[in-house]
């Protein structure tokens, strides 16, 4: 039985001090009783100041990305290595705002070639971060054209066979995918519910075909994009939803509380 999960991503958002009071103000509303899985994804400069509070607290440390060499010359990367020191325990990779995009459909040029991730990268970051013992957080999501014009499902399946190539299953076993649909995120258009149990349900059939049944019965897979606590409980009470990446509402402490609350609801 998959237990449910919730993260925080909390992008560029807040300083060490101010992630330091959400935390603590999270834990308030929770009344320290935190009985689910739930990752607090701060920026990198926040990881030192926020890892101390994980370490006496129910609630887990997660990077926002990573880069797959242990070090060199690599200006303004962070190495998996660099992230264990600070015992991240999980890592996105893939989200739809390092793959390129920025959320949005159309950027200048110019800008593409500084986030842009390819299945290859995304692929070896994962195999890094296994390494270290980090667990990833793979996102997937198709952006509006790509959903109009009918390949949605498709781009998903692309995006977890690039990633997880050359994985075996033993290595799979506590996946984590994050549907994210990128015209979802940030906008408050929600994919409505039963759209993305759908996607989620394939997202299962396509880790059973390149892993096998059991990967695909334990993944837990995850819903991003406009969670808020008025659609939580819905979302999250799916059979292949397992809980939640949430942006925005993730920087609110007591709207952060009532979506975890939900999740506990939804089936723990
Ligand atoms: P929002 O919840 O702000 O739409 O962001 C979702 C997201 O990108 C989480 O990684």
């Amino acid at each position: 039985m998959r237990s449910k999960l919730v993260a925080g991503n909390w992008k560029m958002n807040k300083t060490s001090a101010e992630g330091e009071a959400l935390v603590e103000q999270f834990l308030d509303a929770m009344n320290d009783h935190v009985p689910i899985d739930v990752i607090v994804i701060p920026p990198y400069l926040s990881i030192p100041r926020i890892a101390e509070i994980c370490r006496r607290a129910p609630v887990k440390l997660g990077a926002q990305d990573v880069f797959w060499m242990d070090e060199g010359a690599f200006t303004s990367r962070v190495s998996a290595k660099q992230l264990h020191e600070f015992c991240a325990d999980y890592c996105l990779v893939g989200h739809s705002e390092t793959r390129g995009k920025f959320g949005q459909l159309e950027v200048p040029e110019t800008t593409v070639g500084y986030f842009a991730e390819t299945d290859e990268t995304i692929n070896l970051k994962i195999k890094k971060l296994m390494f270290y013992g980090i667990k990833p957080i793979l996102c997937v999501g198709e952006t509006l054209a790509e959903r109009e014009a009918g390949k949605t499902d498709e781009v998903i399946a692309s995006q977890i066979r690039g990633a997880l190539d050359g994985l075996e299953a033993a290595e799979l076993y506590e996946l984590i995918v994050a549907y994210e649909p990128v015209w979802a995120i940030g906008t408050g258009v929600t994919c409505d519910t039963p759209e993305a149990q759908r996607v989620c349900s394939q997202v299962r059939l396509v880790l059973a075909e390149v892993a096998d049944a059991d990967v695909a019965s334990n993944a837990r897979i995850l819903y991003g994009g406009s969670v808020k606590p008025g659609n939580a409980l819905e979302l999250f009470s799916q059979p292949d939803i397992d809980g939640g990446l949430v942006g925005g509402a993730s920087l609110d402490p007591k709207g952060f509380a009532d979506i975890v609350r939900s999740a506990i609801q939804a089936g723990g």
